[in-house]
C-alpha cells in the first residue's frame, strides 16, 4: 500500500487564555503505509473534550503528556480500518480510538483501541454516552457518590456530554437530581427530557450567594451528592448546602481551564470538616476495569431510550477548532462531535 495524504489540525502556537480557532490550522501530513503490527485507520467523527485545554498548557504538569506543536493534536475518535497488519482487526472494522480525532488517516498500533459494536447506537453515541463521558458519569455516579433513593444530587455542566448521564443515572437510583447549566435550550432539555426535578439557570446568578441561594431553595433538606463539573461558584455554592455525610465526585473545573491568573479558592472549606464530606476526585481511566461493568448497565438503557442523549454536530475537519472552542462558550449541547469522514459503504 502507498502512503496517503491526510488533512491534519495542529496548534500554531499554545494558546494564552480563551483558545480562539486562530490558534489552530490544517496542514497536510503524509500517513505511511501500515508496517508491522499496525494498521491504518481513516477517521469519521471526532471529539472535543474540555481535557484537551490541559494539553495545551505546556508550563503545567498532568496526568497527560501536552499537545507538541510540530504533530496533528490527537484525541477521541471513530474510525474505519482501511489497512491492517494486526490480528484482531480487519479492513472495514469500526473502531473507538484514543489517538484518532483531529485527523482524516492515522496509523494506529491498536493499543487504544475498541471495535464497536455496528448498529448499536449511532456512530458519535461511542464518543459520548457510550464512550468517555459516560464512563466518567457512570463512575462519578457508582463508584463515589452512590446516591441513595431519596437522597438530593446536584451535578453542574448538567446538560454536557457528562453531566447529562450523571443526571439520568442519579434519577434512576431514586435520587432528587437538581442540574445547573447555561441556557434556557438546556433548561427545557434537562427538564423535559432527562427528568430532573430542578434545573437551575446558572446564568442568572451573578455570584455564589446568589447560587447558593437558588441551590438550598431547590434542595431544602440539603445537597448530599455534588457532581463538580464546572468549579468557581458552583463548588462555592455546592459547599454551603453540602450535608452532613456529603460525597463529592471532583470530575472537572473547566470554568477556571482558560484563566491567566491563579484563582483563589472557596472559602467554605471548613463546612467539609464539621459535616465529614468525602471530596473524592478522579480521573476517569482511573475506572478502565469498569468499563464492562459501565457497557452493561448503560448499554442497554441506550438501547431502549431510556437514557436521552444529545449531540450537536460540525461537519468537516476545518470546523473543528471552533467545535473545540465552543466547549468554553456552551454552544454544544451534549456531545460535541465533528464528522471528519464519510460513514462506511
Ligand atoms: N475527570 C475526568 O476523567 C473527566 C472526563 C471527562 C470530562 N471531565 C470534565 O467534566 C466536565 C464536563 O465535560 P464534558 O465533556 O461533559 O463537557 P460538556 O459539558 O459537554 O461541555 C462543556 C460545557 O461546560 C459548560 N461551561 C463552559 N464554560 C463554563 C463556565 N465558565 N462556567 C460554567 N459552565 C461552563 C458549558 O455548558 P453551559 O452552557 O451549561 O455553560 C459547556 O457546554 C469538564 O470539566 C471536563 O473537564 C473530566
Amino acid at each position: 500500500m502507498s502512503d496517503r495524504k491526510s488533512k491534519s489540525v495542529f496548534l500554531k502556537a499554545y494558546p494564552q487564555g480563551m483558545p480562539a480557532a486562530s490558534d489552530f490550522e490544517i496542514r497536510e501530513t503524509t500517513v505511511p503505509a501500515a508496517g508491522a503490527n499496525e494498521m491504518v485507520c481513516r477517521t469519521i467523527w471526532m471529539s472535543v473534550d474540555p481535557y484537551m485545554r490541559g494539553r495545551m498548557r505546556p508550563d503545567v504538569k498532568s496526568y497527560i503528556p501536552p499537545f507538541s506543536l510540530d504533530e496533528p493534536l490527537a484525541g477521541g475518535a471513530v474510525a474505519e480500518v482501511v489497512e491492517s497488519n494486526i490480528a484482531d482487526y480487519g479492513v472495514g472494522d469500526l473502531i473507538v480510538d484514543f489517538t484518532g480525532g483531529w485527523k482524516e488517516y492515522y496509523v494506529s498500533s491498536g493499543e487504544r483501541t475498541q471495535k464497536i459494536i455496528p448498529n448499536l447506537a449511532p456512530l458519535p453515541a461511542w464518543l459520548g454516552v457510550l464512550g468517555m463521558p459516560g464512563l466518567t458519569a457512570w463512575a462519578g455516579v457508582t463508584q463515589i457518590m452512590k446516591p441513595k433513593e431519596g437522597e438530593t444530587l446536584f451535578v453542574s455542566g448538567a446538560a454536557g456530554a457528562v453531566g447529562s448521564v450523571v443526571c439520568q443515572l442519579g434519577k434512576m437510583r431514586g435520587a432528587r437530581v437538581v442540574a445547573s447549566a447555561g441556557s434556557p435550550e438546556k433548561i427545557r432539555w434537562l427538564k423535559e427530557e432527562a427528568g430532573v426535578d430542578v434545573a437551575l439557570n446558572y446564568k442568572d446568578y451573578k455570584n455564589a450567594a446568589e447560587l447558593t441561594k437558588a441551590l438550598a431553595e431547590a434542595a431544602p433538606n440539603g445537597v448530599d451528592c455534588y457532581f463538580e463539573n464546572v468549579g468557581g461558584m458552583h463548588l462555592e455554592a455546592a459547599i454551603n448546602c453540602i450535608g452532613f455525610g456529603g460525597r463529592m465526585a471532583l470530575c472537572g473545573m473547566i470554568s477556571m481551564y482558560n484563566n491567566t491568573e491563579v484563582e483563589p479558592g472557596p472559602p467554605n472549606l471548613v463546612n467539609l470538616i464539621g459535616r465529614g464530606v468525602m471530596a473524592r476526585g478522579f480521573i476517569v481511566s482511573e475506572y478502565a476495569d469498569k468499563a464492562m461493568e459501565f457497557a452493561g448497565e448503560v448499554a442497554p438503557l441506550v438501547v431502549s431510550k431510556k437514557i436521552k442523549f444529545q449531540q450537536t454536530e460540525y461537519d468537516g475537519l476545518d470546523r473543528a477548532a471552533d467545535a473545540f472552542v465552543g466547549l468554553f462558550h456552551g454552544e454544544n449541547a451534549g456531545k460535541a462531535v465533528v464528522r471528519v469522514g464519510a460513514d462506511p459503504a
